[in-house]
């Protein structure tokens, strides 16, 4: 297995190095390349997403993703690598599973994954001003939407076969209000589940499953919906965990799949060496699993939650570890 690390900016660098070590003592074939991106990159020659990176990226067999930083204002030419690399590769499905961690920081008994279409909706980049209005387009397909759906609906039923119970599927959308778009979205999701008879099919609008996400997480199962509300979801998710210190991401669709933490670059903590690397390890997880490595994959995620059972963890989590000490942690774990 050939991946390539893309740190990014920010603590990009200090969780994806501590992930690459931990996958680098499971006695894999794994090899490591590296590669830049992000906004640091793109001031020190001008690209965001080297055409190099991506080149290497298409070679690779999964990348390892940190964060970028994107400024608020408009700087021109510059654009997120993140969107840039979803985009180029074809990655239109965005999963990301909450699961609760050993720990007083989070929730117990929560299992869930949050399947995010990723390729239109509001990121689809078509905003522009009017004088003094601004426009965004929120645009919808039918084929995007069935094939958010398709992937929402597998991925149901893999989780549902692998703890023999049933499979529930919610659709979360808007569709009282954006009755154009997100009706277009929630008919064809709602079209192509209907094809998997052992689902057990609900919908809700999205500020419904925004409250019932905080008042009762442990009843939801997968989650399937568009591009924003998704993004928004699932950093609310996180927070029943511990934060974004601990979600990780995958995004998969028809090149490499790119996989992340689902945080971004955290100026305010960056270069202190007290990023929380669990989410960028858990996305490591998520390329073992992918990959059909189940057994490796089971034994990081179980030396990860040691760690964290045995009381040490960053400082975003309530503990006084670095970045440093956990993955020194996590890797006796595995050893031993
Ligand atoms: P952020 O996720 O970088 O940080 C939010 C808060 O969570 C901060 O207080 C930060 O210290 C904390 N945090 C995040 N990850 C952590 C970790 N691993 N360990 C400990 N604490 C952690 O989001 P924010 O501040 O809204 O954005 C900062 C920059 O990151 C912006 O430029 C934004 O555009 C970018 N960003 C990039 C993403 C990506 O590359 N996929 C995703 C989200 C934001
Ligand atoms: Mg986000």
């Amino acid at each position: 297995m050939r991946i390539l690390l893309i740190p990014g900016d920010g603590i990009g660098q200090e969780v994806v190095l501590a992930a690459a070590r931990v996958l680098g003592r499971l006695g894999l074939d794994i090899s490591f390349d590296e590669a830049p991106a992000g906004f640091d990159c793109f001031q020190a020659c001008g690209e965001a997403l080297p055409s190099r990176t991506l080149e290497l990226a298409r070679g690779a067999s999964a990348v390892l993703f940190g964060a970028c930083a994107s400024p608020l204002g408009e700087v021109a030419g510059y654009a997120s690598p993140i969107l840039a690399l979803r985009r180029e590769l074809r990655l239109f499905a965005n999963l990301r599973p909450i699961q609760s961690l050993p720990g007083p920081f989070s929730r117990p008994g929560i299992d869930l994954l949050i399947v995010r279409e990723n390729s239109e909706g509001l990121y689809s980049g078509r905003e522009r001003r009017e004088g003094d209005t601004a426009v965004a387009e929120r645009v919808i397909t039918r084929e995007a939407s069935e094939r958010i759906a398709r992937v929402a609906c597998e991925q149901a039923l893999r989780r549902a076969s692998q703890r023999a119970s049933p499979a529930t599927l919610t659709v979360v959308h808007k569709a009282n209000v954006l009755r154009v778009s997100d009706g277009l979205f929630r008919q064809s999701v709602l079209a192509v589940a209907r094809q998997y008879p052992e689902l057990r099919l609900t919908e809700l609008l999205i500020d419904t499953a925004a409250m019932r996400l905080v008042q009762s997480p442990e009843s939801f199962d997968v989650m399937v919906t568009t591009n924003l509300f998704g993004d928004i979801l699932s950093d609310e998710a996180s927070a029943l965990i511990g934060g974004l210190g601990v979600a990780p991401s995958a995004n998969l669709g028809e090149g490499t799949p790119v996989f992340e933490p689902v945080h971004g670059a955290a100026p305010d903590i960056a270069g202190r060496g007290i990023a929380n690397p669990v989410g960028a390890m858990l996305s490591g997880v998520m390329v073992l699993e992918h990959f059909g490595e189940g057994a490796s994959a089971s034994k990081l995620r179980w030396a990860i939650r040691a760690t964290l059972e045995s009381g040490i963890s960053t400082p975003d989590l309530g503990g006084s570890a670095g970045t440093e000490e956990f993955t020194q942690a996590v890797c006796r774990s595995l050893a031993g």
